[in-house]
């Protein structure tokens, strides 16, 4: 009799939602149209160190047969996004052959898909990417996993919290994750209604932001205001009343809320709340596209598995699903919000503040 495929599938590097969603997407396509067992390996490397596997059975989850890993959020198999894996590369690269795998489909980001793209050479596997990261910086694709639930979730926000602001006259500073990428910040904040955008790609000025704000009250008789800014943005050279704080330790919502205050105190007292969203970004179940992209994500790289291709990461362009070579995905991560693209053009052309022009 022959011997039936065995695939592994990990996840790798920070949560996002989506990600259960591609692992029934790779679980019922190699099993139903392929006949491939599939294993998880738990918390990604450390599941290969440690030689640990969890079988993935279809449609095998609850006595009803619903599914809930279509729309739960994070990850079954569990996530690391630390930990030396250099010093342990060799042990890590010999568990895929220990644990008997025929391939691995791998979900990560830039940081989590270069460890395992070392790892696939050292090793010799038979290995394809899925690219997952709210940041949204993974290059050589126009979407990832988990990226559009994240723009949800903080346009979510950013209609609450736009109706706190306006019943009391305040500005609102919304703290939004992104790592060195402002694409969260920017999608996000452009689709919430922001006054103002601030991200790491294009350095800010406390003047402009606090003209902005004041043209905003005096022109437009707008009392409230809200400013996204991104957890890595940056303060123009010439404005940085610290040179060498670029990353305040505060925070980076906070920092601008305490450099407006200071600013405008000359003037008029300018009420300031700050709400930084944090690991809220990173939960909730997947929107409608983010499933959409893990199940063609999952069905591409079955099909790339059993073609018996390696060393591809799966990536979206104009509608389809094609492969791209991980190594020239890699050399182009992360990648950054281009300060002359048509986001930052709409933005601008909406009357956004968005940095030094
Ligand atoms: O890369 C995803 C991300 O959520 C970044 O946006 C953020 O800076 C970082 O991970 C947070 O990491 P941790 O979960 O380790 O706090």
């Amino acid at each position: 009799m022959k011997k039936q495929k065995r695939l592994g599938i990990l996840t790798s590097g920070g949560d996002c939602p989506g990600l259960n969603t591609v692992i029934r997407a790779v679980l019922n396509h190699a099993t139903v149209t392929y006949d491939w067992q599939v294993v998880g390996i738990p918390y990604a490397t450390q599941g290969l160190q440690e030689r640990k596997s969890v079988s993935l059975n279809y449609h095998g989850l609850d006595l009803h047969g619903i599914d809930p890993l279509m729309c739960f959020g994070g990850t079954i198999l569990g996530t690391i996004n630390k930990g030396d894996t250099i010093a342990h590369i060799d042990e890590i690269a010999a568990g895929y052959h220990d644990l008997e795998l025929d391939a691995l489909i791998g979900i990560g980001g830039d940081g989590s898909l270069s460890i395992l793209h070392q790892l696939q050479n050292q090793g010799n596997w038979q290995f394809i990417a899925i690219p997952k990261t709210i940041d949204n910086d993974v290059a050589l694709t126009e979407k990832v996993v988990g990226f559009d639930t994240a723009v949800n979730t903080i346009v979510d926000a950013i209609n609450r919290l736009t109706f706190t602001a306006a019943s009391h006259d305040r500005v609102m500073i919304i703290e939004v994750m992104g790592r060195s990428a402002g694409h969260l910040a920017l999608e996000a904040g452009i689709s919430g209604g922001a006054d103002v955008i601030l991200i790491p790609e294009i350095p800010y000025s406390i003047q402009q932001i606090y003209r902005h704000l004041s043209e905003l009250r005096t022109r437009y008789l707008r009392k409230f205001a809200i400013i996204v800014v991104a957890e890595g943005a940056k303060l123009a050279e010439d404005s940085r009343k610290y040179p060498q704080c670029e990353k305040p330790s505060c925070g980076m919502g906070q920092y601008i809320a305490d450099e407006i205050k200071e600013y405008s105190n000359q003037e008029q007292e300018t009420e300031i709340r700050v709400s930084v969203l944090g690991h809220i970004q990173r939960g909730g179940i997947p929107s409608a596209s983010d499933r959409l992209i893990a199940s063609a994500f999952g069905k591409a790289a079955v099909d790339l598995v059993v073609a018996g291709e390696s060393g591809l990461m799966v990536s979206w362009q104009n509608g389809r699903v094609v492969p791209v070579p991980l190594e020239a995905v890699l050399a182009k991560s992360p990648c950054s919000v281009e300060p002359s693209s048509f986001l930052v053009e709409t933005a601008r052309a909406l009357g956004i503040y968005i940095g030094k022009q």
